[in-house]
């Protein structure tokens, strides 16, 4: 994929103003979920899905500190939060927040963007680390960097969980693209296990890909036992 590579190589920052575009969208969020959803259109086809099996992989284990990574309006962790799971939420817009704190007050929220919000997860850990429909609004340079980094907050058991628009490989993503070009947003940046497997997350993750619905799937990233990767770099 074309724009993968010109955004891995060079980086940068998306040109949207994602923090206004998600406090506008706030009050309406979760009905535009609900209707892609149920209608089984792009990009939230799969989300109930999805939502259900990162409850079930998470609940047959008590007491596990969760980190949600974009937490929204709260839909994806609120099962999480009823069966007494302590989460922390870090999202930059404050209405997605306001939000959330509705449905799950006790939770702990930091309101900043992923990329400044490490120093204050400094030293922090966690069982889990979930970004649901959130990382691809990093282009993959920093995606790669901020799950680099967060390696540090997991702890030895720990896992991240990816919800997200996702594919196999980068020419299924293409194709994707292609079905859907009338609504296909140029602005987000899909994880696809390719990418992921052979740029991304090669250094301190192992990855287990399932598909959920015709656009979306569930990464689960595990830390390696060597973290340096020396062998795979070979
Ligand atoms: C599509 S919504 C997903 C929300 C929720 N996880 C869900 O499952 O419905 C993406 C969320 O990520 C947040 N977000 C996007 N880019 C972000 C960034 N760079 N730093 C922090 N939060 C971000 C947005 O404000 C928004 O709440």
């Amino acid at each position: 994929m074309l724009s993968f590579w010109i955004t891995f190589l060079f980086g940068g920052n998306t040109m949207r103003d994602n923090k206004q575009l998600f406090n506008d969208w706030a009050s309406s969020y979760d009905d535009s979920v609900k209707k892609s959803d149920q209608n089984n259109t792009y990009p939230f086809a799969g989300y109930s899905l999805i939502q259900e099996m990162i409850y079930k992989k998470i609940v047959t284990v008590p007491n596990l500190k969760i980190l949600e990574m974009g937490i929204g309006t709260g839909r994806m962790t609120f099962k999480l939060y009823n069966s007494g799971y302590e989460i922390t939420g870090v999202d930059s817009s404050s209405k997605m927040i306001e939000k959330s704190k509705i449905l799950m007050p006790l939770n702990k929220y930091i309101n900043k963007d992923f990329l400044k919000v490490l120093p204050e997860l400094n030293g922090i850990k966690y069982d889990v680390i979930i970004f649901a429909y959130s990382i691809h609004h990093l282009m993959p340079i920093n995606q790669k960097y901020l799950l680099d980094m967060l390696s540090n907050n997991l702890n030895p058991y720990g896992c991240i969980i990816i919800g997200d628009v996702m594919t196999r490989t980068s020419s299924e993503l293409d194709s994707l693209a292609i079905e859907n070009s009338g609504i296909w947003d140029e602005e987000e940046f899909y994880p696809t296990l390719e990418d992921y497997n052979n740029k991304v997350i090669k250094q301190f993750y192992d990855v287990e890909f399932t598909k959920v619905s015709f656009c979306s799937g569930i990464m689960t990233l595990r830390k390696k036992t060597n973290k340096k990767g020396d062998n795979d770099d070979k």
